[in-house]
């Protein structure tokens, strides 16, 4: 296994649009997905999009189990999703926590669509479709933007609704999450 450096802010990579996966270039993924899951698992994240630690292809995973502290939170089962394709089923916004791998230490509240479908392939080369909301569609949106360089504080639309984590926490802010939610 290879814990692989996650890239941070501030640099290029992480701005600019990854690359569509060629279908016959799937089976030829195995040894980067592991890597990623490594990864993301290290780092104790939520999700983790290719370019995070350099490979700029349009490939994200992500998922998490039940903490058991929050048992009204929904799974995010463990995915692989290669060329995903979002499509918003309500326009709704809705306010919530955000951090990333690439922004350590911070978290900022960003608007994200309540419901969307999403579509792509998975690491078998098997279709996904799938229809979802609230926690699992904000995890979704925020590892596909990666994909097309944009990065969370991005989607900020109030800035003073941004800080460090510590300090966040310490004033009570920051509401809680059903799961480390870095991504
Ligand atoms: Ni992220």
């Amino acid at each position: 296994m290879t814990i692989k450096a996650v890239l941070k802010m501030g640099d290029p990579r992480l701005l600019q649009r990854s690359l569509e996966v060629e279908p016959i270039d799937v089976q030829r993924l195995a040894p980067l997905l592991e890597d990623m899951w490594d990864t993301m698992a290290a780092e104790k994240g939520a999700g983790l999009a290719a370019p995070q630690i350099g490979v700029m292809q349009r490939i994200v995973i992500f998922g998490c189990a039940t903490n058991p502290r929050y048992p009204e939170a929904p799974d995010i089962p463990e995915t692989v999703l290669i060329n995903p394709v979002i499509e918003v089923l309500d326009e709704t916004l809705e306010d919530g926590w955000e951090g990333c791998l690439s922004v350590p230490g911070m978290r900022g509240l960003v608007p994200r669509y309540q419901r969307i479908r999403y579509r792509g392939f998975d690491q078998f080369g098997k279709p996904i479709d799938r229809d979802v909301c609230g926690f699992h569609a904000r995890v979704v949106q925020h590892e596909c933007d990666h994909l097309d360089g944009v990065l969370y504080p991005q989607r900020i639309r109030d800035m003073r609704q941004f800080g460090f984590i510590d300090t966040l926490t310490e004033n009570d802010i920051l509401s809680r999450q059903p799961c480390d939610d870095d991504g």
